[in-house]
């Protein structure tokens, strides 16, 4: 029997109805395995915090910290702010990313058979679905970040000049880029043009300095992997050439906020955010740590209607079991990742279930079912 223990934190708004389709893929996985899943259910959010004072209950953060992995929905309420005017469930997101140093933010772009980009409709099946297979990396612990969180008094009241700092070191530009490289090493299919690895920086180092070290590391590192092909991009020119000729990219690793920025821009490629995972973790050791949760935020505007897509939240599964069999050496669990991501692409492939963001009528209960069914349909 395998046990697995996952802290489960719904958050706001569409944020519990993706993850009650999670839970229920978990479940489906259970009665197919030995594998025990243990949910530590976890109230907190936005929400939470209008009626209690606070944005989880005390004791929360300890009940991450010991799951073997943590799975978040969507946190945020637009009326619900911190007296430091961050979100509330700032300390949520945040404080178990930066809390459990979760340095490594893994966000893939995948254009699944059956799924239209939403580039524009004038675009609309131009590409071919199975050139759009890369992932970025996105350092998680500094960058334009570390003024953000957690904020200072001080910065609250002097309100007539605002400096954010951007913190690049070198110790943690290094610990990123080292894991872009082993990541790109063992998780990479290569690059849909040529099927090479290649690891891709995204910087500004025409300008700014921290951007200058992140490169000069990047290549340093670089010469460690001759088996990666490794080459850099600015990041303004990465925006188009990635829309203008995406077949070219397997893995990129960049700074924080590029990376918060370029992941949204690029999902559109993917048929949205609606179909974009991530998995925050900080390496692959027995003890490591990690949160797997869709991109999306919290959908008020689509809340309560049964209507928000939950394949991203399946995918992040996936990402999560992926990551556990890694952690673990587990070639079982791998499999069973791999099933969830195949019914995920037999859903979209069949066309009949198709959520409504990607231009079916299939409520968010009724996707989670249907992938269920999938994985039964396959299992020996
Ligand atoms: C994300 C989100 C978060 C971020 C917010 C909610 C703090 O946009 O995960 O991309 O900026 O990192
Ligand atoms: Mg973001």
């Amino acid at each position: 029997m395998t046990r697995i223990k996952i802290a489960c934190i719904g958050g706001d708004f569409v944020g519990p109805e993706v993850i009650n389709e999670g839970i229920k893929v978990l479940d489906c996985l259970a009665e197919l395995s030995d594998i025990n899943f243990d949910l530590l259910e976890i109230e907190g959010g936005g929400n939470y915090y209008l009626k209690h004072g606070r944005e989880w209950p005390d004791g929360s953060y300890e009940i991450c910290t010991e799951a073997d992995a943590i799975l978040l929905g969507a946190i945020g309420h637009p009326k619900a702010r911190l007296p430091d005017n961050n979100i509330a469930g700032a300390n949520i997101v945040l404080g178990l990313r930066f809390g459990l140093d979760l340095y490594a933010n893994i966000r893939p772009t995948k254009l699944y058979d059956g799924v239209k980009h939403k580039v524009s409709e004038k675009f609309l099946n131009v590409w071919n679905p199975s050139n759009i297979n890369f992932t970025i990396i996105r350092e998680n612990t500094e960058g334009l970040y570390s003024s953000a969180f957690p904020k200072s008094p001080e910065d609250i009241e002097s309100a007539s000049k605002i400096i954010d700092n951007r913190i690049i070191t070198q110790e943690k530009s290094q610990r990123i880029i080292k894991f872009a490289f082993e990541y790109t090493k063992t998780n990479s299919v290569g690059s849909p043009m040529d099927g090479r690895k290649r690891l891709t920086a995204i910087h500004k180092n025409n300008l700014l300095r921290g951007c200058q070290l992140f490169t000069k590391e990047f290549y340093s590192i670089a010469s460690e992997y001759s088996n990666i092909e490794a080459n850099d991009i600015l990041v303004d020119a990465f925006t188009q050439d990635i829309l203008r000729s995406p077949e070219k990219y397997s893995v990129c690793v960049t700074t924080n906020m590029f990376g918060d920025i370029l992941t949204d821009l690029v999902s559109v490629m993917a048929g949205g955010m609606g179909m974009a995972p991530s998995g925050q973790i900080n390496g692959w050791l027995p003890s490591s740590n990690g949160m797997f949760e869709p991109i999306h935020g919290s959908a008020p505007d689509i809340a309560g209607k049964g209507i928000a897509n939950p394949l991203a939240t399946i995918l992040a599964i996936s990402m999560m079991l992926e990551w556990l069999s890694q952690k673990r050496k587990s070639s079982k669990l791998s499999n069973i990742a791999q099933n969830v991501e195949n019914a995920v692409q037999d859903l979209l492939r069949e066309r009949k279930y198709l959520p409504i963001d990607l231009g079916g009528r299939t409520k968010t209960s009724n996707i989670g079912t249907r992938i269920c069914e999938l994985i039964k349909l396959k299992s020996p």
